[in-house]
C-alpha cells in the first residue's frame, strides 16, 4: 500500500447531498454539503419523496464540484466511502448507487460505512480517538450510549425506548410554532428563559436507556391546558425547561455509564451535539473526571456531512471492510 489513502466520500441518508474527499482518515482535501433545508422547511419537516429527488439533481454536481475543490484527479483516490444505512431509503439508494459506479469505474474499493458510526468518527478531525472510549450519539435519529474498546468495536449499552432527542426538539418546536428544524430555535430561545413549567423526570427500566416520549406529551398537554384555559404561554421558558429536562437526562446517564465502564475518551456525536447548552454540560462534567479526554465535535461537523464518512471508512478500509458492488442500502442497518 502507498503511504497515503485518499478516499472520496459520499453521504446521502437525510436531507444534505454531501460528498469529501479526505486524506489519511483525517486531512479533509474538500467537503462539500449542498443541503436541501430550505425546501423541507416549507414542510416543516423532511418529505422523504422530495428528498430523493433532489439528491438525484445534486450528486454529480457535488462530486464534480468535490473533486476539483480537492485538486484531484481519479487515478489519485484510493477507495469509494459511502453511508449505506440507516436513514431514508431513497435518498440512501441515490449515494449508494453514486458509490458503486464509481467504484465500478474506477475499480477501486467500495467502503460502506453506518451514519453513526461516521458521527462518532466525525470527531477525530479534532483529536486521535482514544480507547476505550464512550460516544454519546445524539441525533434526528438516534439516542445512544456506544462504548468502543478499540476501532470498529461497537457496544451499544444504551438506546431511546421511543422518540430520539433531537425529533423530540423538533416536534417540541412545532408545538411552540418556532419552524424547522427545531433544536437550533429551542437552543436559542432557551437562552432568554428561566424556570417555570414543571416537566416530569423520567425513568427507564434499564438505566442507560433514555426516553423522550412522555417529556414531549408533557409539553403537548401542559400547551393544551393553558390554551384552554385562556392562560398565557411563555415559550422561552417553556423551551428552557424542555431542554433542562431532555439534557439532565443524557448527562445523567452518560455520568453514569462512565462511572460503570473503563472510559479513557469521552465524545459527543450527531447534529444535537450542536446545542450550546449540552456542550457546556460535557465540559462541566469532564471537570469531575479530570483524567479523561472530552471531544466535541467542531460545529461543522455536527450536521450530516461526508467527511465524517471519510473518517470512518479510512478505519474500515484500513481492516479490510470492503463491499462488493452488489452491496444494497439499508434504511435499519445495524450499527
Ligand atoms: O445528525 P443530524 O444532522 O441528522 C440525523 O442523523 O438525524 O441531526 C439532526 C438533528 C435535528 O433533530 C436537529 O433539530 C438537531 O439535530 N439539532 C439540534 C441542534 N442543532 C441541530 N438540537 C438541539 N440543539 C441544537 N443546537
Ligand atoms: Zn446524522
Amino acid at each position: 500500500m502507498k503511504q497515503d489513502v485518499i478516499l472520496c466520500a459520499i453521504e446521502s441518508s437525510c436531507d444534505e447531498t454531501a460528498v469529501a474527499f479526505i486524506k489519511n482518515g483525517n486531512e479533509v482535501l474538500a467537503n462539500i454539503v449542498a443541503s436541501q433545508i430550505d425546501i423541507h422547511q416549507r414542510f416543516q419537516g423532511v418529505m422523504p419523496e422530495i428528498a430523493s429527488r433532489l439528491h438525484v439533481e445534486q450528486i454529480s454536481i457535488v462530486i464534480k464540484q468535490a473533486l476539483k475543490a480537492a485538486a484531484l484527479t481519479w487515478d489519485m483516490v484510493d477507495g469509494i466511502a459511502f453511508t449505506q444505512g440507516p436513514g431514508l431509503i431513497g435518498s440512501l439508494h441515490v449515494g449508494t448507487i453514486a458509490a458503486k459506479t464509481i467504484a465500478w469505474y474506477l475499480n477501486k474499493p467500495l467502503i460502506p460505512v453506518h451514519h453513526i458510526v461516521g458521527h462518532i468518527y466525525g470527531n477525530a478531525f479534532v483529536s486521535e480517538l482514544e480507547f476505550p472510549l464512550l460516544a454519546l450519539v445524539v441525533s434526528g435519529g438516534h439516542t445512544e450510549l456506544v462504548y468502543m474498546q478499540d476501532h470498529y468495536d461497537f457496544e451499544i449499552l444504551g438506546q431511546t425506548l421511543d422518540d430520539a432527542v433531537g425529533e423530540a426538539y423538533d416536534k417540541v418546536a412545532r408545538m411552540l410554532d418556532l419552524g424547522y428544524p427545531g433544536g437550533p430555535l429551542i437552543d436559542d430561545l432557551a437562552k432568554t428563559g428561566e424556570p417555570q413549567y414543571q416537566l416530569p423526570l423520567v425513568h427507564t427500566q434499564h438505566e442507560l436507556d433514555f426516553s423522550f416520549s412522555g417529556l414531549k406529551s408533557a409539553v403537548h398537554n401542559l400547551i393544551s391546558k393553558l390554551k384552554r384555559q385562556n392562560q398565557p404561554l411563555n415559550k422561552a421558558n417553556l423551551a428552557y425547561d424542555f431542554q433542562e429536562r431532555a439534557l439532565a437526562q443524557l448527562l445523567e446517564k452518560t455520568e453514569l455509564a462512565l462511572n460503570q465502564y473503563d472510559v479513557q475518551h469521552l465524545v459527543l456525536a450527531g447534529g444535537v451535539a450542536a446545542n450550546s447548552r449540552l456542550r457546556e454540560l460535557f465540559n462541566e462534567l469532564i471537570q469531575v473526571h479530570p483524567n479523561k479526554k472530552l471531544t466535541i465535535p467542531p460545529l461543522w461537523c455536527t450536521t450530516d456531512n461526508a467527511a465524517m464518512i471519510g473518517a470512518a471508512g479510512y478505519e474500515a478500509f484500513k481492516r479490510h471492510l470492503i463491499a462488493d458492488l452488489d452491496v444494497a442500502a439499508q434504511a435499519n442497518l445495524k450499527m
